[in-house]
């Protein structure tokens, strides 16, 4: 048998894990020589696992339906509607106009030593974000931006915004809002200590290559302590990717020993990973995303913090239509609070389903 890598959105139920499949914490997620599931999947998109090594039976690799990747056409009409309005190619003008402002303005506070230009900064994130008329409208938008070359500014910018709707979402005042955006500003200014090669690199991380991306957040930390800017902004460097059950890095805080801004930004810089087109995958559906929150998060992220979160972003979707994992249609009509991927929807034929009561069918697009 032929071992291939696969990328995430080309595995399917069905296929064999050829090697173990590790998360960022080294969790073993998969054990080879298993059969993959749904679920088994889920939790490897969840973990921001990009892609698996399987078996192919030589028949089957020679056969092209067996390596050719699935059609992903779960993109959803709202998005590409969404796409062509007036108020997107604007937005998506300011955001690739900001790039390079924030890539110059990082740069020069790490190479001349110098205090941040936060105003400059701030200024940009806090135009974006007021230019939205809502929350929601906002992760809509940002839902339908290009896979922007340079990871690390784009991903601050969206972290920055994200971080804005859930304060708004958490009813913080708005000195509140504004420090949680400076948070998302800085949060991974440690990866421009990382070489390039790294952190950009396709495939599995050595061990020593993983060790040296996870110091981005010490390394964060050791460039901000000095500078002018709040303390929330510095600790929320440091533990971004503190989990609230130990399993996080860099000192595998648990639960209250992470403060509060760093539980709030890590829902943020998840949320921002999973919603963002990859080279190696579109966005996902945002009832997808909650699905993968309810199945791993709430062990990992303070409900405190991330059922709020789950709520409004459903709740916003309460009378769109949408498909469903059968090619069947159907109409958001009510958001279960005990299972916020899977409301109840009015199907064309008139008939109520409750998703919550369903195991095989999910909400894989809004239309
Ligand atoms: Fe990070």
């Amino acid at each position: 048998m032929e071992v291939k890598r696969v990328n995430i959105n080309d595995l399917a139920p069905g296929m064999l894990i050829a090697d173990n499949v590790y998360n960022s914490a080294n969790q073993l997620i998969v054990p080879r020589d298993v059969v993959l599931t749904d679920k088994a999947i889920t939790r490897m998109r969840f973990h921001s696992i990009s892609s698996a090594r399987v078996y192919f039976s030589d028949e089957s690799s020679d056969n092209s339906s067996a390596s050719t990747p699935p059609k992903d056409n779960r993109e959803a009409s709202f998005f590409e509607k969404l796409r062509e309005t007036d108020e997107f190619v604007a937005f998506n003008k300011d955001f690739e106009k900001s790039i390079p402002i924030f890539e110059k303005k990082l740069n020069a506070m790490l190479k001349g030593n110098s205090e941040p230009d936060n105003d400059t900064l701030i200024g940009i994130v806090d135009d974006m974000f007021y230019s939205c008329r809502t929350g929601i409208q906002l992760f809509n938008l940002l839902h339908c931006m290009r896979n922007f070359d340079d990871v690390t500014f784009s991903h601050s910018i969206n972290v920055s915004l994200i971080c804005g709707v859930l304060a708004t979402w958490l009813n913080r005042s708005k000195t509140e809002v504004e420090l949680l955006m400076q948070c998302g500003i800085y949060h991974d200014i440690g990866k421009l200590m990382i070489p390039k090669a790294v952190l950009d690199k396709p495939g599995k991380l050595s061990p020593e290559e993983f060790a040296l991306i996870k110091t981005h957040t010490t390394q964060g930390y050791n460039i901000l302590k000095e500078r002018k800017l709040p303390r929330e902004v510095k600790l929320a460097a440091m533990m971004h990717h503190e989990r609230c059950d130990g399993s996080g890095y860099p000192m595998r805080l648990k639960g209250n020993q992470i403060e509060e801004c760093a539980k709030i930004l890590a829902i943020a810089d998840v949320y921002e990973a999973m919603t963002s087109p990859r080279i190696y995958r579109k966005a996902l559906c945002p009832f997808e995303v909650i699905r993968l929150f309810e199945i791993d998060g709430l062990s990992l992220f303070d409900p405190v913090y991330l059922l709020p979160f789950m709520e409004n972003i459903s709740q916003s979707y309460v009378g769109n239509m949408v498909k469903l994992s059968d090619d069947s249609i159907g109409q958001i009509i009510f958001i279960n609070k005990l299972s916020y991927s899977r409301p109840i929807i009015k199907m064309a034929n008139g008939e109520y389903v409750d998703l919550s009561k369903e195991s095989g069918r999910s909400i894989v697009a809004i239309l």
